[in-house]
């Protein structure tokens, strides 16, 4: 942690002092940095601007690039790496079941979902699982500033341009309000109650930037969607799974969901893996031929994400997310006093962190210029909120 303190002091004291030094990548060898970056850049569609570091093997929360430079990763794959890179007990499980049976199609069973389904609504206490293999596939009324994926029904439901810039139509039957404002939220329910299913949120909005609810919010939303019959669906793709320091951000609040969706490190990295939890009132409504995912609940999906909940049980991560999260923002909350022209707000909970830099002060430089810096010191952070 003192490594960490001393590096993004010098980070923030070349920014505000107007340095600026992005080493130049090694050229020329075909497995070096700059060419795969080079062949990415001629032959993959770019709806992506990635910081150039290029991830050759990573173990625990250490990537190396080809060239052997360490870095140490705090993005960790948006909340998918949650156990580190390639836990030897995930790629075992891997390993394994891949020399044994990699697909069933759910038109016929196999010897692993089921087990990874027992595991999972024992462990997250609901009474049935859904599986998918990616984020998520659902509509409703949303929060602004949300980002629960890519499908049209979910970008229909984004207040982000980009998002939806060139789209259309978008699907229409659904209603937005202030993610945070509990009043806008009973507002809604009151005008439109009965014609609303459900309130989709994140307990804590990833992509907007790690924005985290006024206290008791997620608590007034539970009491809401009670009061008005309202399914209260937490997507905790990116929040769940240790990360926050709790398995999933809505314990923030002691709050159950009547549904919940995780993905990400549910795979560990190793596979994509998703699953909604619910009770059976709410699962059993889905009649067979309603829902399907060719790959939904694959063997080699359910060994793996079974292994990939071991590890972060056996291993306490969830706590230690919360205790690292804790030493990390005070940490940097000492940087924000020396820098508090340039660091508007240290926030986060657990290891899901962001620091917001007053684009002002920074002048001409952005926070895609910071991480870039960052990467010179061997960090590898999300470029517009440094997450
Ligand atoms: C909160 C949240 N929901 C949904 C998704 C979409 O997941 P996927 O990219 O696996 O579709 C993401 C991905 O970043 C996310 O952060």
């Amino acid at each position: 942690m003192a490594a960490t303190k001393k590096s993004l002091q010098y980070v923030l004291r070349s920014i505000s002092t107007g340095r600026r030094s992005f080493s130049a990548l090694p050229q020329g060898n075909p497995s070096s940095s700059q060419h795969l970056i080079n062949l990415e850049y001629q032959y993959i569609a770019h709806n992506y601007h990635p910081i150039p570091v290029v991830f050759s093997h990573g173990r625990g929360s250490c990537i190396w690039d080809p060239e052997g430079n360490r870095y140490l990763d705090f993005l960790s794959a948006y909340s998918a790496v949650n156990q580190g890179h390639c836990h030897p007990k995930v790629m075992k499980a891997l390993v394994e079941q891949a020399g044994k049976l990699t697909l069933s199609s759910r038109a016929f069973y196999n010897d692993k979902f089921p087990v990874l389904a027992e595991s999972l609504t024992n462990l997250f206490g609901y009474e049935m699982v859904l599986p998918m293999n990616t984020g998520l596939k659902a509509i409703i009324v949303s929060c602004c500033g949300c980002f629960h994926g890519r499908t049209m029904a979910v970008i229909s439901m984004s207040c982000d341009n980009d998002a939806t810039r060139g789209f259309g139509p978008l699907l229409p039957g659904h209603l937005k309000v202030d993610f945070g404002d509990a009043n806008a939220l009973e507002k809604i329910f009151q005008e439109n109650g009965d014609r609303i299913a459900g309130f989709l949120f994140e307990p804590i909005q990833g992509e907007a930037g790690v924005i985290i609810p006024p206290d008791g919010y997620l608590k007034t939303v539970r009491a809401l969607c009670s009061k008005y019959n309202v399914l209260m669906i937490a997507d905790e793709i990116q929040t769940g799974i240790g990360r926050t320091g709790k398995l999933l951000a809505c314990e923030w609040e002691d709050i159950r969901p009547d549904v919940v969706i995780l993905g990400k490190g549910l795979g560990a990295g190793a596979v994509p893996v998703s699953a909604v939890l619910a009770d059976k009132d709410v699962v059993l409504c889905i009649k067979p031929g309603e829902h399907g995912s060719t790959f939904g609940g694959n063997p080699l999906a359910s060994a793996v994400a079974i292994a990939s909940l071991d590890v972060i049980s056996d291993e306490g991560l969830t706590e230690r997310a919360a205790k690292m999260g804790e030493e990390f923002r005070q940490q940097l909350k000492k940087v924000q006093e020396k820098f508090p022209e340039i660091i508007m707000e240290v926030r986060g909970k657990g290891l899901l962190n962001a620091v917001e830099l007053n684009s002002n002060s920074l002048l001409p430089a952005t926070a895609y210029d910071i991480c870039l810096q960052l990467k010179e010191e061997e960090f590898f952070l999300s470029q517009h909120t440094i997450q």
